[in-house]
C-alpha cells in the first residue's frame, strides 16, 4: 500500500467531514498507517506530530499500551450489550467513578456516543424536567455568541457558527444568543454578557429551560477564553431565575484546562455536565450527560411518558466504558493533573519566541491549550498554515487566524520543542 493508492480510494469512497471534497483535488488527503504516541505515520515514511490530539480526543498518545491492554482484556469478556434492561460492570464502575469525581453531586450518568448527542440529551432532559414539574413552557435555550455544541439539528440550535448553520437554517430551532465573554475584548465583555443574561432572564425565565456554556474556553470559536468569575456569576443568575446551567465540557473536560473538570475552577456544580472526546483517550466513541439527584427524581415515576426517552443502540458500550476506565486509571496512577501543571512551566520557556513574534497577537494559555492570533491578510491563512505545518512534520488546523496547540498530555519536552519550532518555520513561510 502507498499513500497515493489509499488517498485516491478514500477520495472516491469516503465523504470526509468538515471538508469541501473538491479541494482535495489539489491538496491530497493524508493516509495514516499507524499511530505511535504523539505521532501519526503515513505509508511513505512521513510522520506528523499530532498537535491537536486528533480533534481534541487523544489524551495519552496513539495506541497507548495501557488503554490497549484494557480493551484486549474486555474483548475477552463482553463487547456490548443493550443497556435497556441490562447492565455490565464497566458501565457501572465508570458511572460510579465519574460521579465520585463530582463528589457525587452529579450522581446519574446517561450515555451516548458522540458530543452532539450529549448536547441533545442535556437539552431534552432540561426541557423534559420542567415539563415533568408542570412548567412545559420552560423550553427555550440560551447560548453564547460563537458557541459550538455540535452539528446535529438540536445541537445546531445552540451552536452560533454561521458556516455550520446557514444551509440548514430552515431546519433549526433557534435559541437566544448572548454576547461572548471573550477575554481578548477586556473585562467589559464578561460584564456585558452577564448584564444581557440578567435582562433576558428577568423577562423570559418562565420560557427558559437552560443556559448552555463551554466552561472557560469556547474551543471551536478559536480557543476563546473567559474567566471563572464569569461562569460563577452566570450560574448564580441561573439559580436565581430557576434556569438550568448545562456545562458542555466535551472539549475542555478531562484535565484540558488544568483541573479535571473546567467548572471546578468556578466553584459550582452545573445541573448537567456533558463529556465526550477525551473520555476514552481517543479510542472509541462515547459521551455522557451527568446530572443531579433532583433532576433524576423528577423523571422517576410509574408512567413511561415521564421517563427520559432517548434510545440509542450503543448506549454505554462496554468496550468504550472500559477504555474510559483505563483513562481514569492513568489520571490516578500518573497524577496527570499535577504532572501537567509542572510541565507547563517548562513549556513556557519554549513558547517565548512565539510570544515575542512580530506577527502574533493575544498569545494565551489555559492548562494544556495554547493559542494566538496571526496578523495576516491572506484569506487562505488557515489552509496555507495547515499545509506548511505538515511539511514540517506537524499536524495543526488553525481556526480562521487562530493557531492553537492542544497536544496529547504525553508529549515530551523535545516534542513540545518540535511543536514550537515547526510552528515558527510555518509562520515564516506563510507570512513571507
Ligand atoms: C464544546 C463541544 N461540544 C460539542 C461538540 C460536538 O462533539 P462531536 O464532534 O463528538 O459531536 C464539540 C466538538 O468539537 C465541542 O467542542
Amino acid at each position: 500500500m502507498t499513500n497515493q493508492d489509499l488517498l485516491q480510494r478514500s477520495h472516491a469512497a469516503v465523504w470526509h467531514p468538515c471538508t469541501q471534497m473538491k479541494w482535495h483535488e489539489t491538496f491530497p488527503i493524508i493516509p495514516i498507517r499507524r499511530g505511535e504516541g504523539t505521532w501519526l505515520l503515513d505509508y511513505d515514511g512521513h510522520r506528523y506530530l499530532d498537535g491537536v490530539s486528533s480533534w481534541w480526543v487523544n489524551l495519552f498518545g496513539h495506541l497507548n499500551p495501557r488503554i490497549v491492554a484494557a480493551l484486549q482484556d474486555q474483548l475477552g469478556q463482553l463487547e456490548h450489550v443493550m443497556l435497556a434492561g441490562f447492565t455490565h460492570e464497566p458501565v457501572v464502575r465508570l458511572s460510579e467513578r465519574l460521579s465520585a469525581l463530582t463528589q457525587h453531586r452529579l450522581g446519574h450518568c446517561f450515555y451516548g456516543s458522540d458530543g452532539a448527542s450529549a448536547t441533545e440529551m442535556a437539552l431534552k432532559m432540561s426541557a423534559h424536567f420542567w415539563r415533568n414539574q408542570g412548567e412545559p413552557g420552560k423550553a427555550g435555550f440560551i447560548a453564547l455568541a460563537n458557541s459550538y455544541h455540535g452539528e446535529t439539528l438540536g445541537a445546531l440550535g445552540v451552536t452560533d457558527v454561521p458556516l455550520f448553520r446557514e444551509a440548514y437554517a430552515s431546519l433549526i430551532r433557534n435559541s437566544v444568543v448572548l454576547p461572548s465573554p471573550d477575554s481578548r475584548l477586556g473585562p467589559q465583555a464578561a460584564r456585558q454578557s452577564l448584564d444581557a443574561l440578567q435582562r433576558h432572564l428577568e423577562r423570559h425565565h418562565g420560557e427558559t429551560a437552560a443556559l448552555i456554556v463551554e466552561p472557560l474556553v469556547q474551543a471551536a470559536a478559536g480557543m476563546v477564553f473567559h474567566d471563572a468569575a464569569f461562569l460563577r456569576e452566570a450560574y448564580q443568575l441561573c439559580q436565581a431565575y430557576r434556569v438550568h446551567l448545562i456545562a458542555d465540557e466535551i472539549a475542555v473536560g478531562f484535565g484540558r484546562t488544568g483541573t479535571f473538570f473546567a467548572h471546578e475552577q468556578a466553584g459550582f456544580t452545573p445541573d448537567f455536565l456533558c463529556l465526550s472526546k477525551g473520555i476514552t483517550g481517543g479510542f472509541l466513541p462515547l459521551s455522557v450527560v451527568m446530572t443531579t439527584d433532583v433532576i433524576y427524581q423528577a423523571f422517576y415515576d410509574d408512567r413511561i411518558t415521564r421517563g427520559f426517552l432517548h434510545s440509542h443502540s450503543y448506549t454505554g458500550n462496554a468496550l468504550a466504558c472500559r477504555a474510559a476506565l483505563a483513562v481514569l486509571d492513568i489520571f490516578e496512577e500518573d497524577r496527570v493533573i499535577a504532572a501537567n501543571a509542572a510541565r507547563q512551566a517548562q513549556f513556557a520557556v519554549m513558547t517565548a519566541p512565539l510570544e515575542q513574534h512580530f506577527g502574533i497577537r493575544n498569545f494565551r494559555r489555559r492548562g494544556m491549550i495554547w493559542a494566538f492570533e496571526v496578523d495576516c491578510d491572506r484569506a487562505d491563512f488557515a489552509h496555507a498554515f495547515h499545509r506548511a505545518a505538515l511539511q514540517h512534520q506537524l499536524l495543526l488546523r488553525p481556526i480562521g487566524k487562530t493557531v492553537y496547540f492542544m497536544p496529547p498530555y504525553t508529549l515530551t519536552d523535545a516534542e513540545f520543542q518540535h511543536l514550537v519550532d515547526a510552528t515558527l518555520a510555518s509562520l515564516s513561510e506563510v507570512l513571507a
